[in-house]
């Protein structure tokens, strides 16, 4: 309401002005009360015009506003990007008499263009770019356009044609209208506009030719006519204009030869004819535009070669050709080019293979799908790249995708898709850490995926569907968490798919279909809302996304059948040198049910068992004993079912009946690498079976074995044996002694195990674990996953530590991996796993080896949780020993027991394992040393038992 009295009031004033002006100092009143009565009509919502108050007599300081220092009068107003509406208030601008510049730019000023504004005597600038000014350019415009020299229009809504007289503005230098609606053809009188260096038409609904006259414009440095309708042929004068840097025809209708004069346009930097039907053959002259940095010829209908002459355009950064007809091959002179950035051949019939300069030169864009180039790709190893996108796709380039591709390390899109790639995907691939997109799609490819994937951190899409590619899918693409799609369908893929990939936060499609998978669908963030198309014909998928039950436990056992062990029934799995002598048949109908073990989902496994000797196997006598399917025909026996496996010991009570059932009921417990479950051999011997779990990250079976076989020769009285393994592409089972007693997690947490350990034991306990982890990093192996329940205790009270060694056949010993497996030991977990810069060693078995003996001490777990509190015990126990108190601590159910000379040490030596810094840390073997002192030392009452 004070505003609309506000400027009813000056309204009058301004009506009364004429006769009062006199009287006062003229230009000052002026211009205050112009800008006023202009801030009055329009509409301010961010309050950016409040400083301007009429009380202020010096408008100079008002934001926006520009002075002339001589005269202290109004010289400029930029507005741009006030955050105005409303009507440009002509009235009060025609006050403001020494106005040159005008910029409104970047607001939201609307209605009709006045022509009242042009009379502004001192008008230079005007520049109402981007409003929402509406309506035709009045008539009347240019022709009182006095002494204008720069005009922008742009981005508004202003609509209609160029009116005719637009040459009389005759000063005008630079002139933008693009980005309207303007319409109709372009008015020769725009050619009078002789002082016009630069004109921007773009992007307007211009129609009809292009007049003739174009000559007279010999100031023209810049002109687009970019985004019309124009069509015709281009005047033949246009190389007249000499000056011109900047030629912008693009998306129009224009069609026949490229005027011979352009060639004169040798100040040329940017050409740009893309988006128009020019035909024929681009001409020889094109080499004369020496300064050309731009060339887009783009979606043309261009034919024939591209000249050799293009090799002269040595300033060339940029350069499109794509979407035409060019033949040919791509120009060895190119060379020559030695500016090039960006270059994009695709769309065209260009024929043969890559030149080598694409791998020269500075390029960082190459774009060349949809040709007819062919052979095999031969890329040199690069020292610099700077290639960021390669595509190379729609070509019919065969043979492998070369190792090199790896030195082009710069690359983040690589698409080779639909040609004839053969092969496997290299290793190698894992090198390009920049990639964010692979599409290998639509080749001949086989092999598997290799699990360096998972080295792309910044992949965001991968598609390697429509190949021939096999195996698993590899756990470790998880490891690229940026990753939002992955199309793998139509390839031969089988096993199950990794849980983690329900991890990848950013994954918004997963198109597996039409493969071989088997197993539950993964749960959870992306894959609760999978589309069924993306899992479709992977007939042993299971899981509610593809609503099938996952069977919990597995009904038919796996035979081991006797009567299939005929020389000639063997597979290709044993060899037959294997099966030539000494064919004692075991006969074994031993049942095996892979309980909960939906991994493989092939059902029922017929097994043969053979026992024959092996030369390669352990130092001692070994039997191999090879698993044949039943089920399927002799002779075609498939590598997902059947497998080899191998008992070390090979001794012949294990050919012996007996029925080995592994199911949830014999189930003995879950760790970081499998499933344990406890079997009996036909003999009557238990053992333990370790379904490994992290299959999938298992590397090749000779990598398995490699590892395998180094754990088995370990032979330690406090380790558990190694007696066994089995192992196809989809499972590894490990066999191990079984232990009666139970684990040491056991007797110190659980109440229902009647007798409690005794001191004594509890020692006993200490040092065998001490001396066998001693003896492993005397074998450079790390444990790397020491708890309670890893300490199994036999039934004489030795105790066995189990489960070492394993994180070896994880494929990258990293420090996530190993975390993310032996997260179940929290607490055990040595400080230096959280920081990246401190190299795991052995010593972080002597941090978990140190929380160990103060569970054992304390009876209390390494981590509680308590009401509102986390109870992290090594802290509380050095706090105890500092205070004197520690043995307050001591396991109630020790105490009075154990007599200070011994628990002290003891306690001491925990907090010494303990020690954050790895190298305060003592070696394993000086900690068992410790242990016998103290154990021996005068009036122990631990003595006897010790050695
Ligand atoms: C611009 O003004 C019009 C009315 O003149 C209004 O509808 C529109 O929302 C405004 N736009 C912005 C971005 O303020
Ligand atoms: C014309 O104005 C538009 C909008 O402000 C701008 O984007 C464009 O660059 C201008 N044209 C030239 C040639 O300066
Ligand atoms: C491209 O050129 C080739 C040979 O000059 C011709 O056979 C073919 O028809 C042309 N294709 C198109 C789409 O014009
Ligand atoms: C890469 O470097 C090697 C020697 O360091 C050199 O022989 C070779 O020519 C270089 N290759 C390229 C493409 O520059
Ligand atoms: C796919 O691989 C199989 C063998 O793994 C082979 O028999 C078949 O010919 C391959 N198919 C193609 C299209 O290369």
């Amino acid at each position: 309401m004070s505003s609309f009295s506000l400027s009813s009031l000056l309204l009058l004033l301004l009506l009364l002005l004429p006769f009062l002006a006199l009287s006062s100092e003229p230009g000052l009143n002026d211009d205050v009360l112009g800008l006023i009565v202009f801030k009055a009509d329009l509409q301010d919502p961010s309050s950016k015009l409040l400083a301007w108050n009429e009380d202020d007599e010096a408008p100079c300081r008002w934001p926006g506003v520009l002075c002339d220092p001589k005269t202290s009068l109004v010289s400029e107003l930029s507005l741009s990007g006030f955050s105005l509406s409303g009507k440009i208030g002509v009235r009060g601008l025609l006050r403001l008499r020494s106005l040159r510049k005008l910029s409104l730019s970047r607001n939201n000023f609307s209605g009709p263009l006045s022509p009242e504004i042009l009379r502004l005597e001192s008008l230079r600038t005007l520049d109402l770019s981007e409003n929402s000014l509406s309506g035709s350019i009045p008539d009347g415009f240019f022709s009182q356009c006095r002494s204008l020299r720069t005009l922008s229009l742009a981005n508004n809504d202003f609509s209609g044609e160029i009116p005719a007289n637009v040459g009389s503005c005759s000063t005008l230098a630079a002139m933008n209208l693009s980005s309207n609606q303007l319409s109709g053809a372009l008015p020769s009188g725009l050619w009078d506009l002789n002082a016009l260096r630069m004109l921007d038409l773009s992007d307007n609904l211009f129609s009809g030719e292009v007049p003739a006259g174009v000559h007279r414009m010999f100031n023209l440095r810049s002109i687009s006519l970019r985004g019309n309708r124009l069509s015709g042929i281009l005047p033949e004068d246009i190389g007249a204009c000499l000056l011109l840097k900047s030629l912008d025809l693009g998306r129009n209708s224009f069609s026949g030869e490229l005027p011979v004069s352009m060639q004169r346009l040798s100040m040329c930097q940017y050409l740009s004819l893309s988006s128009n039907s020019f035909a024929i053959e681009v001409p020889h002259w094109l080499g004369e535009l020496r300064r050309l940095q731009f060339l887009d010829l783009s979606d043309n209908k261009f034919s024939g070669e591209v000249p050799d002459s293009i090799s002269e355009l040595t300033a060339l950064k940029e350069l499109k050709l794509s979407g035409n007809n060019f033949t040919g091959s791509l120009t060895e002179s190119m060379a020559a080019c030695k500016s090039l950035s960006d270059v994009d051949f695709s769309r065209n019939s260009f024929t043969g293979g890559i030149p080598s300069w694409l791998f020269q030169s500075t390029l960082q864009r190459v774009l060349i799908s949809e040709n007819k180039l062919s052979d095999s790709l031969r890329i040199p190893k690069m020292n610099h790249s700077t290639i960021t996108v390669l595509d190379l796709s729609g070509n019919a380039f065969s043979g492998v995708i070369p190792d090199e591709i790896s030195s082009i390390q710069s690359l983040q899109s690589l698409n080779l898709s639909h040609n004839a790639f053969s092969g496997h995907i290299h290793a190698n691939i894992g090198d390009l850490r920049s990639l964010e997109l692979i599409d290998f799609s639509h080749n001949l490819l086989n092999g598997s995926i290799p699990s360096e994937i998972g080295k792309l951190i910044s992949l965001k899409s991968l598609n390697l569907s429509q190949n021939n590619l096999t195996g698993s899918l590899p756990p470790t693409l998880a490891n690229s968490m940026n990753l939002q799609t992955i199309d793998i369908s139509h390839n031969k893929f089988s096993g199950t798919l990794p849980k983690q990939l329900s991890d990848l936060p950013h994954l918004h499609s997963f198109n597996i279909s039409h493969n071989l998978f088997s197993g539950p669908v993964p749960t959870g963030h992306f894959f609760d809302t999978i589309p069924a198309s993306s899992l479709s014909d992977n007939p042993n998928l299971c899981g509610s996304a593809v609503h099938r039950a996952c069977p919990a436990v597995l009904p038919k056992p796996i035979v081991l059948n006797p009567n299939s062990s005929s020389p000639n029934n063997s597979s290709h799995k044993a060899s037959p040198e294997f099966l030539g002598h000494k064919k004692t048949i075991l006969s074994i109908s031993t049942l095996i049910a892979i309980g909960a073990a939906a991994v493989i989902a092939i059902g029922v496994i017929g097994i043969t068992v053979l026992n024959l000797r092996v030369r390669s196997m352990a130092p001692h006598s070994a039997a191999a004993l090879a698993l044949f399917d039943d089920n399927v025909s002799r002779s075609e026996t498939t590598e997902a079912n059947s497998g080899k496996l191998v008992m070390f010991s090979g001794e012949p009570e294990f050919s012996a009946g007996a029925h080995a059932v592994l199911n949830k009921d014999c189930e003995l417990g879950r760790g970081g690498f499998g499933t344990v479950y406890k079997t009996t051999l036909k003999d009557g011997r238990p053992v333990a079976i370790k379904k490994l779990t992290v299959s999938s990250m298992v590397k090749s079976q000779d990598e398995f074995e490699k590892v395998i076989k180094k754990l088995a020769k370990i032979r330690h009285p406090n380790l558990v044996a190694l007696e066994g393994y089995y192992w196809t592409s989809s499972l590894q089972l490990l066999i191990y002694e079984f232990l009666s007693g139970g684990s040491l997690y056991k007797h110190l947490h659980e109440n229902s195990t009647s007798n409690t350990l005794s001191w004594r034991e509890r020692f006993n306990i200490i040092l065998g674990v001490a001396r066998s982890l001693a003896h492993l990093h005397q074998l450079n192996i790390i444990h790397y996953n020491l708890k309670s329940s890893n300490v199994l205790i036999d039934g004489t009270g030795v105790p066995k530590v189990g489960d070492y060694g394993l994180a070896k056949l994880l494929p990258m010993l990293d420090r996530y991996v190993i975390s993310s497996k032996i997260q179940s030991a929290l607490g055990y977990m040595a400080p230096e796993f959280a920081c990246r810069t401190v190299k795991i060693t052995e010593k972080c078995d002597v941090y978990a080896f140190g929380v160990l003996i103060l569970e054992i001490m304390t009876g209390r777990r390494p981590v509680e949780y308590m009401e509102d509190d986390v109870v992290v015990l090594c802290d509380v126990m050095r706090e105890a020993m500092e205070e004197g108190k520690a043995d307050e601590f001591v396991d109630v159910k020790l105490q009075g027991c154990v007599p200070a000379e011994e628990m002290v040490p003891v306690i001491k030596l925990g907090l010494i394992c303990t020690s954050q810094v790895p190298s305060n840390r003592p070696e394993m073997s000086e900690v068992v040393s410790i242990l016998e002192l103290v154990s021996c030392s005068q009036g122990s009452s631990i003595c006897a038992e010790i050695s």
